[in-house]
């Protein structure tokens, strides 16, 4: 199947795996790759050496295009920047708009530029920047998400701008691909139902929880760092949500492990926090729940600690039962939407 999409990454199928914070490490981007598929790393939640050694792993393991995640206000930007177009990395993704400079930057260097948007005059905005492509996550979407459901944003963005809109939130199988094609959009980014294979590091007890989650099981909340993020309800979330914000010495803990295991020193940590309650105009509240979120997702996703910490996920979580390679995922979803797109055209 050939769209905008697979033309644009160099990939068979229109197929994103997209970058998830300590989930989507070099082991899933490289077997999406091989599966055909684009995968991204997520870099947020990685040091720059991190990030570099992931890149090396992918490559050493395909020869395949991916991308890498990165969050725009991360203080050595530049640096990944220029390493993502120095080691030949195809996709650049990034959760929040990336701004003028960085985009021209890659895309001078041939870098293809996607950030993911939850807002059609988001996408209006970055696609007058130059961006290549927009990833639309709808609300039923994990980790942060918007208001409005898939079914809404992608018309909407399609009809707000000209670049290939790959359609997100609540994609787990071929019926969704179809319907996203059918749409308008350019192919489909999965985060949930990438994090649920053998391939995603995430441990088996955590997600042995996934698993078990229903359809109705997730909840949007802004207790965790003050932005509306997509989790599975458990007693951790009702707890912050009738306490609050977890406290201002404890998010300064939190916030220093997590700055230790990202390589920053504590002067660029004040800074960096000082610029965040700046630009995103926080209070210290929200600063100090922003400070604590990292943890609570690394304590149940690399320690499987789930007493503590939390798990973000999509709404499809509820419709997921299997444990499969990325490139059987990849396999099963074309097969369905070819099967779909051929039952409704004998329709016709
Ligand atoms: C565990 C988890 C971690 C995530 N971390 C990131 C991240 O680091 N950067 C990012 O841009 N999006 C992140 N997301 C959002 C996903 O990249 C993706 O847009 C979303 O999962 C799509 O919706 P779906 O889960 O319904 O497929 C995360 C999502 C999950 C479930």
């Amino acid at each position: 199947m050939i769209t905008p999409a697979t033309t644009l990454f160099g990939v068979e199928h229109p197929i994103v795996q997209t970058g998830m914070g300590w989930v989507s490490g070099s082991k899933l981007t490289a077997a999406t790759a091989n599966g055909g598929g684009l995968g991204i790393i997520a870099s947020a939640t990685m040091t720059f050496d991190q990030m570099v050694t992931a890149i090396d792993e992918v490559q050493a393991a395909t020869d395949k295009p991916f991308g890498v995640n990165m969050r725009t206000d991360a203080l050595d930007i530049d640096k990944r920047v220029q390493h993502l177009i120095t080691s030949g990395v195809k996709v650049a993704s990034f959760a929040q708009a990336p701004g003028e400079k960085i985009v021209k930057t890659l895309k001078d260097a041939g870098v293809v530029v996607m950030p993911t948007i939850g807002a059609p005059r988001h996408a209006e905005k970055v696609a007058e920047w130059g961006v290549d492509a927009v990833i639309a996550q709808g609300a039923e979407g994990g980790g942060h998400t918007g208001v409005i459901p898939t079914s809404l944003l992608i018309p909407s963005v399609l009809d707000a701008v000209d670049i290939p809109v790959i359609a997100a939130g609540g994609f787990f199988d071929g019926r969704g691909l179809a319907a996203a094609l059918t749409y308008g959009a350019a192919g489909i980014a999965m985060g949930t139902r990438f994090m649920l294979t053998s391939d995603s590091e995430v441990d088996d007890s955590v997600k042995a929880v996934y698993m078990q989650t229903a359809l109705t099981g997730t909840v949007v909340t802004k207790a965790i760092d003050g932005a509306p993020q997509r989790v599975v309800r458990t007693e951790v979330i009702d707890k912050l949500e009738s306490a609050g914000p977890l406290g201002l010495p404890r998010a300064v803990a939190n916030a220093i492990k997590f700055r230790k295991l990202t390589g920053t020193s504590i002067p660029d940590l004040l800074r960096e926090g000082l610029t965040m309650k700046k630009n995103q105009n926080l209070t210290w509240s929200q600063l100090a729940m922003a400070a604590n979120a990292p943890m609570l997702t690394k304590a149940t996703m690399v320690d499987g600690e789930l007493d503590v910490g939390i798990l973000p996920t999509g709404q499809g979580v509820g419709a997921i039962d299997s444990l499969p390679t990325s490139a059987e995922v990849i396999a099963q979803v074309m097969a369905e939407a070819e099967e779909a797109l051929r039952k409704v055209q004998s329709w016709t």
